[in-house]
C-alpha cells in the first residue's frame, strides 16, 4: 500500500450506519452521546484517550491520537441503522438491558429520534430471530439497491460529509467462500438469482462499497470476507475489514497465549465456556450461528502459538470453546477459561480465568474506534482491507498470502505504525540504540 499523500481533514458531519441497532449498536449511541454532553469518559476507546508516542523517548512529544491524525469529532458523528424490529433506540436500548434507567434517562429524546429502516433480512440466516420490520423485494440485487437508496436518502436528509457502517447486527448461519463469491460478476449474477450462499449482511456490505461507503464486520459472518467484495472495494476505493469485535475472552486470549509463547512455555489445552443471556445468546443457541462463532474464537490460538514452528510446546493442545444460552445474566457475561500449561522439565501448572465481564460495554467503544477509523482511512485513500485495524477484531481478514497477526501488542504496534506511517513521522522500531552512543 502506497503512503497517502495527504489525509482529507474532517471537515461536516459524518454518518454512521448500523445494519442492526440492538444492544451493541445502542450502547454505543448512547455513550457518545452521553460523553458529547459532558456526562461520561469515553473509557475503552483508544481513539479518545489514547496517545501516541513520536520521534525520541526524550523528545516529549505524545500527542492524543485523535488530534495527531485528525478524527472525525464525536460532536459531528449522526447515527442511523436498520433494524428487523421497529423499535427506536431508546426503546431497543431499554430492551437490552445493558444500561441502567437513569443513564437512559439523560439520552432518553435523543435515542428517541434514532429509528431503524427496515432491515433486509431472511430468517433462514438467523433462526432464532423473528423480525416484522422488514424490506420486500424480488431478488437480492434489488434488496442491495434498495439499502443504496436508503444510504443516499440518509446522507442527504442529514446533510452528511461522509457516511461509515458498522455492521451491529446478529450472527449469521456459518457460510464458506464458494464459487459465486468469487468475483464480482459472479456475485452480482447471484443477486440476481437469489442465491442461498448470499447473506443479507453481505448485501449491505455491497451497498456500501457501491455507496462509497466503509464498512467494518463487527460479527464472524463471512459477509466482506469473499473475494468479490474485496475486488470490488479495491474498484471503488473503499476501506473494509473485520470480523467480530475482539472484546471479552479472546482479548484476554490474545493476550495471555503471547505471554506464554514469549517465554517458551508449553501449552496442553485450553477450554473456554461461557454464559450469556442476551439476545445475542439466544441467537447463538442456534447450531449455525454457533459453528460461525466459534469458528472465530477458535482460530487466534493456532495463529499465535505457531506449532509448526514450536512442535515441543503446541502441537498437542485441545482448545475447546463454548457458548452457552443462560437468560438470568443478560448481558453481563461470565467466561471461564481453564489453561493447562506446562514449564521447565514438562511439569503441568493451571491457569484460571473467570470474566465477569459486560459485553456490550465492552463492544460499544470498539464500534466507534472503527467508525473513525475507517473514516481515517477513506479519507487518506487506504482502500481495501485494513489489516491495520486488526487490533479490533477476533478474526482478522488479510491478503490471501498471509496468515492474521492476533498477538493484542504486535496489532496495537502495528496500528500506531500505521497511524505514524500515514503522517510521515519515523515509525518506532524499539531498538533505542541512539541512546547508547
Ligand atoms: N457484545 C460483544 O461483546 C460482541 C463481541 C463480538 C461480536 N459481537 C457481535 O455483534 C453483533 C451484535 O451483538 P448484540 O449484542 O448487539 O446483539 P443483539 O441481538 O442485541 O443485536 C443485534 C441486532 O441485529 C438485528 N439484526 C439481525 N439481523 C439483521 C439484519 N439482517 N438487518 C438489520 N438488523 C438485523 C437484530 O434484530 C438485533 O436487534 C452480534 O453478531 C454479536 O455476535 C458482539
Amino acid at each position: 500500500m502506497r503512503r497517502p499523500v495527504s489525509v482529507a481533514p474532517p471537515k461536516g458531519k459524518l454518518g454512521v450506519l448500523t445494519p442492526g441497532m440492538g444492544a451493541v449498536s445502542t450502547t454505543f449511541m448512547a455513550g457518545v452521546e452521553l460523553v458529547r454532553r459532558g456526562h461520561a469518559v469515553p473509557v475503552g476507546s483508544l481513539t479518545q484517550l489514547g496517545t501516541i508516542r513520536l520521534g525520541k523517548r526524550t523528545d516529549g512529544r505524545t500527542p492524543q491520537i485523535k488530534d495527531f491524525v485528525q478524527l472525525a469529532k464525536l460532536d459531528d458523528i449522526v447515527f442511523g441503522g436498520w433494524d428487523v424490529f421497529s423499535d427506536d433506540a431508546y426503546q431497543a436500548a431499554a430492551k437490552a438491558g445493558v444500561l441502567e434507567a437513569k443513564d437512559l434517562a439523560k439520552a432518553e429524546k435523543f435515542l428517541k429520534g434514532i429509528k431503524p429502516m427496515k432491515a433486509v433480512f431472511d430468517q433462514s440466516y438467523v433462526k432464532n430471530l423473528h423480525g416484522t420490520h422488514v424490506k420486500k423485494g424480488k431478488t437480492k440485487f434489488d434488496l442491495a439497491e434498495q439499502l443504496r437508496e436508503d444510504i443516499r436518502a440518509f446522507k442527504k436528509k442529514n446533510k452528511l460529509d461522509r457516511l461509515v457502517m458498522v455492521w451491529c447486527g446478529s450472527t449469521e448461519v456459518f457460510l464458506k467462500a464458494e464459487d459465486v463469491h468469487k468475483s464480482l460478476a459472479s456475485f452480482e449474477k447471484g443477486m440476481k438469482a437469489n442465491h442461498p450462499a448470499i447473506a443479507p449482511s453481505m448485501l449491505y456490505a455491497y451497498a456500501a462499497i457501491s455507496e462509497g461507503v466503509p464498512f467494518a464486520n463487527g460479527a464472524p459472518n463471512l459477509t466482506v470476507d469473499i473475494p468479490a467484495l474485496e475486488e470490488y472495494a479495491k474498484a471503488k476505493n473503499v476501506a473494509i475489514g473485520g470480523k467480530d469485535f475482539k472484546t471479552g475472552q479472546t482479548l484476554l486470549k490474545t493476550v495471555l497465549a503471547p505471554a506464554f509463547k514469549a517465554r517458551m512455555l508449553g501449552l496442553n489445552g485450553w477450554f473456554s465456556t461461557n454464559i450469556l443471556g442476551n439476545r445475542d445468546g439466544e441467537v447463538l443457541d442456534d447450531p449455525g450461528s454457533f459453528k460461525t462463532k466459534e469458528e472465530s474464537k477458535l482460530g487466534a490460538l493456532e495463529y499465535i502459538l505457531q506449532p509448526a514452528l514450536y512442535p515441543d510446546l503446541y502441537s498437542k493442545i485441545y482448545h475447546k470453546v463454548r457458548i452457552n444460552y443462560y437468560p438470568p445474566r443478560g448481558d453481563n457475561k461470565e467466561g471461564w477459561d481453564n489453561i493447562d500449561i506446562f514449564g521447565w522439565l514438562g511439569y503441568p501448572m493451571q491457569i484460571k480465568v473467570d470474566f465477569l465481564c459486560r459485553d456490550s460495554i465492552l463492544a460499544a467503544p470498539i464500534v466507534l474506534d472503527l467508525a473513525l477509523f475507517f473514516d481515517l482511512a477513506q479519507r487518506a485513500g487506504m482502500r481495501g482491507i485494513q489489516e491495520w485495524l486488526s487490533f479490533y477484531f477476533k478474526s482478522p481478514m488479510c491478503a490471501k498470502e498471509l496468515y492474521p497477526e492476533h498477538d493484542l501488542f504486535i496489532q496495537l504496534m502495528k496500528l500506531k505504525n500505521t497511524l505514524r506511517w500515514m503522517m510521515g513521522e519515523d515509525l518506532i522500531t524499539h531498538l533505542g540504540s541512539e541512546y547508547y552512543d
